[in-house]
């Protein structure tokens, strides 16, 4: 085949890569394997911390975690990445501290203690935060029983979910753990989706506010609650799921992944400020998020009551609001699609979803550009960058006949243009976090 491929590992190889790794730098058998999958989000881009809809589908691509608990409050971590081991302790992390790649690990403990303290009667946690009274009752099954600790662990950590390629592999590496200290420090949550939900939020908190990314929890959902053979559709204003049959292969097609390898950064400014952008539009709308805002002539409405004739500013929120609203309605359109069994149709709604991302986002770049455009030349039925964007990957729905050639015209074109070559995956809706056997 033209070009790189990455393929995923089988899971029995990339359990016992982990637990080799443990063997090999602790000289101790692990309580286990863990792993859980990277993500490519189908449609529904930039909308999961405005309220709205995405379409993620988990990869076989997985992070596989091999851990064991401790008495102590020491942490370990070793990764087949970064040949230092990283040691501190628990009460080291917390947010402000510079942990490098281990927030991604340790802050998930963090913020399972975090989330499994009581909040105070009075409603004001000990940094005087007010926190949400109904906190202190949480349905059954939704949240640690209260008081659980999780104290110290060893990881060793493997990975074939790339890095910097907008596939979450930082929420992977999050959502392993925390399967793995669910299931090691009997936090009883993993079972359900209520508690993965929980788990997942914990996820999103170490990824905030430890690793210091503003990122939305779209992909720690997807990680943590898709099913194999659906795209996981996550509500985020309410955090719930829907899980949407999705077998290309059953219609001939397949997913076609170009990961264009110009990194992207999620802890950068340009996320964050997309973001501030969101949430200030929201509030001058008196919207909660932008959810609210709707489609259509609410859309217009609201557009025209953030006009500012001559002012940039308002002139770039208004294409940010209108991008997050019709991107909404575009999932909306991609499922009734998929619930219609009608899956070839999709494609003009990734193209418009790409457009919208380039022109009224702003997040995109030429690489994610030309990706699109060659695949779709060659006759991709739809194509769009995916994840955060400002590099990262691509994706193009193609006939499953015609996945080479389209990756190969696409290698070919950043041969042409003197862009790093980049690496083509196939991804199948794939299994969440979960246990393996070494
Ligand atoms: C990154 C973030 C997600 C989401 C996407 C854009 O992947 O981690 O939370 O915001 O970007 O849709």
């Amino acid at each position: 085949m033209t070009g790189e491929w990455l393929t995923a590992w089988d899971r029995s190889a990339g359990a016992h890569s982990a637990a080799e790794l443990f063997r090999s730098r602790f000289g101790a058998e692990p309580d286990g394997v863990w792993s859980a999958p990277g993500r490519v989000n189908l449609i529904g881009e930039h909308t999961d911390y405005n309220g709205g809809l995405c379409l993620p589908i988990d990869l076989p691509h997985r992070t596989y975690v091999a851990l064991r608990r401790r008495d102590d409050d020491v942490l370990r971590l070793v990764s087949e990445r970064e040949h230092a081991m990283w040691t501190g302790t628990t009460d080291q992390v917390h947010p402000g501290a510079h942990l490098g790649w281990a927030a991604y690990a340790a802050g998930v403990a963090w913020a399972v203690n975090e989330s499994a303290d009581p909040a105070p009667a009075t409603g004001a946690d000990a940094t005087g935060d007010v926190r949400a009274t109904s906190d202190t009752h949480p349905a059954p099954g939704t949240r640690p029983t209260p008081g659980t600790r999780v104290a110290g662990f060893d990881a060793a950590v493997a990975s074939c979910v790339p890095y910097g390629a907008g596939l979450s592999s930082s929420a992977a590496l999050e959502s392993a753990v925390a399967v793995a200290l669910d299931d090691v420090c009997d936090l009883g949550l993993g079972d359900s989706d209520a508690g993965r939900a929980v788990l997942a939020a914990a996820c999103v908190r170490a990824e905030n506010e430890i690793a210091g990314a503003p990122t939305g929890g779209m992909d720690q959902s997807s990680s943590l609650r898709a099913q194999p053979g659906h795209a996981l559709l996550l509500d985020t204003r309410d955090g719930t799921v829907r899980h949407v049959p999705f077998d290309l292969s059953a219609h001939g097609l397949a997913l076609l992944v170009i990961d264009t390898r110009a990194e992207h950064q999620l802890a950068d400014g340009q996320y964050a400020n997309r973001r501030a952008t969101c949430e200030a539009a929201a509030a001058r709308l008196g919207h909660a998020t932008l959810r609210e805002v709707g489609a259509g002539a609410e859309l217009e409405a609201a557009l025209a009551l953030l006009a500012e004739p001559g002012d940039a500013d308002a002139e770039t929120t208004i294409r940010r609001v209108r991008h997050v609203a019709t991107e909404i309605a575009r999932v909306e359109d991609f499922v009734a699609l998929l619930d219609a069994g009608r899956v070839a149709e999709v494609g003009p709604l990734m193209d418009a979803s790409h457009a919208s991302l380039r022109d009224d986002y702003e997040v995109s770049c030429a690489e994610l550009d030309l990706a699109v455009s060659v695949a779709r030349a060659n006759g991709a039925l739809g194509a769009r960058m995916t994840g955060g964007g400002f590099g990262g990957s691509a994706i193009a729905l193609v006939e499953a006949d015609g996945v080479e050639r389209i990756a190969s015209a696409i290698a070919d074109a950043f041969g042409a243009a003197g862009f790093t070559s980049p690496v083509f995956l196939v991804a199948d809706a794939s299994a969440p976090a979960d246990r393996d056997t070494a």
